[in-house]
C-alpha cells in the first residue's frame, strides 16, 4: 500500500477486530526498524520490544482473563478470552527506567514516538494496531511471562497487530479548540 505520510497519519485507526491471517515477520521487522528512528533526547534509544510467540500470547490471554474474572466475573472473563484469542500478532514495547525523573519522562516520550512510528509503519502496509495499557500490562505476572525486570523497565504498551476486520470512524476536536495564536 505505502500511502503518503499525511494520509497514513490521518487514516490510521486503533483496531480492535482483526482478520485471522497473521502479517509476515518481514513486515513487522520492517516496521520495528522504522520505529527506531523516533526522536530521543541524549540518544538514549530507551525502547525495548518483546515480540510474543503463540505460547506467550496465550499465557497473556489467560492472565488477562484471570484478572477480569476476579474483577468482573467469569462471563466477562470468557468473553475477553474469546476476543483476545483472536488477536493475530502481539508486541510489547517497554521503556528503560531512569532514576532521574526528567530523563524518565523524556525517555517515555521517546518510546511513545517509537510506538506511533511503529503503528504508522504497519498501517502504511495495511496492518492495524491497538495500543493497550490495560491492567494486565502492569500485573507482576505479565513482567514474569515476558522476562522483564519491572525495576529496570516499564511497559509503554501492549501492541496488537493484524489486518483490520473493521476500521472504526474517529473524530478530533477542531484546531481552534486547542491552538492559541500568540503575537
Ligand atoms: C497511551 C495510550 C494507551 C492506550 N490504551 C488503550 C487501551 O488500553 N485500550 C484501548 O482500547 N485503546 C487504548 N488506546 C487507544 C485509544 O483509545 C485510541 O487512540 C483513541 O480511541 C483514538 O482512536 P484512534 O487511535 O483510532 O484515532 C491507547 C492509546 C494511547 C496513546
Amino acid at each position: 500500500m505505502d500511502l503518503n505520510i499525511t494520509s497514513v497519519i490521518r487514516r490510521r485507526r486503533t483496531i480492535g477486530a482483526f482478520r485471522p491471517n497473521v502479517p509476515s515477520s518481514h513486515e513487522v521487522e520492517s516496521a520495528i526498524e522504522l520505529a527506531r528512528w523516533a526522536p530521543n533526547h541524549k540518544k538514549t534509544e530507551p525502547w525495548r520490544v518483546y515480540w510474543l510467540g503463540p505460547e506467550t500470547a496465550r499465557a497473556v490471554v489467560d492472565l488477562n482473563s484471570s484478572i477480569i474474572a476476579a474483577k468482573k466475573g467469569e462471563a466477562e472473563a470468557e468473553a475477553k478470552r474469546k476476543s483476545w484469542s483472536a488477536v493475530p500478532g502481539w508486541l510489547a514495547v517497554t521503556c528503560i527506567r531512569s532514576d532521574d525523573q526528567f530523563r524518565h519522562e523524556e525517555d517515555y516520550a521517546a518510546c511513545c514516538c517509537f510506538v506511533q512510528n511503529l503503528s504508522l509503519g504497519l498501517w502504511s502496509n495495511g496492518i492495524g494496531t491497538k495500543w493497550s495499557t490495560g491492567d494486565v500490562t502492569r500485573h507482576e505476572n505479565f513482567f514474569e511471562l515476558l522476562g522483564i525486570d519491572p525495576n529496570l523497565e516499564r511497559v509503554v504498551g501492549l501492541i496488537w497487530y493484524g489486518y483490520p476486520a473493521v476500521i472504526p470512524e474517529q473524530t478530533r476536536q477542531p484546531v481552534d479548540s486547542f491552538l492559541r495564536r500568540l503575537k
